[in-house]
């Protein structure tokens, strides 16, 4: 699968060149379509089937950000895991730019839930790694610049272990970001952030979202977050997971934490929660009987 080919100065600098920007405009954004077609998928559970994802219909624009929200256990990492060609779909099928997502590809830059980051490696051994696999020349420098990007070149020495929470979260960012895929598949990668360094990370990835307009699928169970950084929220069911409702958010862009406060924030927000609300009185109602 051919990427989204970025002007990326990093293959010709030395790893002390500021960072270039490599925008790219509206009309250039052609890669990172998805299309979900009735995908289905279900588990294996000792000798219980456990459908996780049902019958769920879903196309997004290339350089769209969505949100996939909904509680605990609906689905969400499965159908993000199957996006990215981890799990596959028991029924349906998926397809980024038109070719059948079948394995793990590199279309797709992945942020755990759980930050997976190689703890025996450097900060930039970790982001230059996927450049390397994928034979890029001058992967380190690449490597350099992303994380330069994520405002963490001083730390390029330091393992793992030695950083915070955030700066691990934005490390696997870099990562994620480094092979220049089409696609970022992001799995509540703030969820274990305290909520001052979690806004911060939210306009930070607004920003390098804006620079690179790579598509972006962001998995989250927090309202305001979805709303803060998506054009378009899916909003999940649970048991078995499927798309209940898409609430479209017509927010100006760029966005700063005080479009929270605004008139048209709120509207977008009540329709969420009127949604969730539904959803959540029916999971109560089904538990209680
Ligand atoms: N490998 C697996 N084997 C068996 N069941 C699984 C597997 N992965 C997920 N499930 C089940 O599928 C359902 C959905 O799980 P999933 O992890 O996708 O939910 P989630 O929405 O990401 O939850 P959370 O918000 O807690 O991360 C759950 O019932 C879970 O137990
Ligand atoms: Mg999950």
């Amino acid at each position: 699968m051919a990427f989204k080919k970025f002007p990326i100065a990093a293959y010709a600098c030395p790893e002390t060149a500021p960072l270039q920007p490599f925008q790219q405009h509206e009309a250039e954004i052609t890669q990172g379509q998805i299309s979900l077609k009735n995908v289905t998928v279900s588990f294996q559970r000792r000798h219980q089937k456990v459908t996780a994802v049902e019958n769920v219909n879903l196309d997004i624009k290339a350089g769209e950000f969505v949100a996939l929200l909904g509680a605990s256990g609906c689905g969400k990492s499965t159908l993000l895991n199957a996006i990215a060609g981890i799990v596959k779909p028991t029924e349906g099928s998926i397809w980024i730019d038109h070719q059948q997502v079948t394995e793990p590809n590199p279309a797709c830059g992945v942020v755990f839930q759980h930050h997976s980051l190689f703890p025996w490696m450097t900060v930039l051994q970790n982001v230059s790694f996927g450049p390397k696999m994928l034979g890029f020349p001058a992967a380190r420098s690449v490597g350099m610049q992303f994380l330069t990007l994520v405002g963490l070149e001083k730390f390029k020495n330091y393992y793992p272990s030695m950083l915070s929470g955030g700066m691990q979260q934005r490390v696997g960012i870099a990562r994620a970001l480094a092979t220049q895929p089409p696609v970022l598949l992001m799995d509540e990668p703030f969820g274990a952030l305290d909520a001052q360094t979690r806004s911060i990370m939210q306009e930070e990835l607004l920003k390098i979202w804006t620079t690179f307009k790579t598509t972006v699928v962001f998995v989250t169970h927090d309202i305001d977050e979805a709303i803060f950084l998506s054009d378009r929220i899916c909003i999940m069911r649970s048991t078995p997971g499927s798309i209940k409702e898409e609430v479209m958010v017509d927010l100006d862009r760029p966005r700063l934490p005080d479009v929270m406060l605004t008139e048209q924030y709120i509207k977008v927000r009540k329709k969420v929660l009127a949604a969730i609300r539904q959803e959540s009185l029916k999971s109560f109602n089904h538990q209680s009987h």
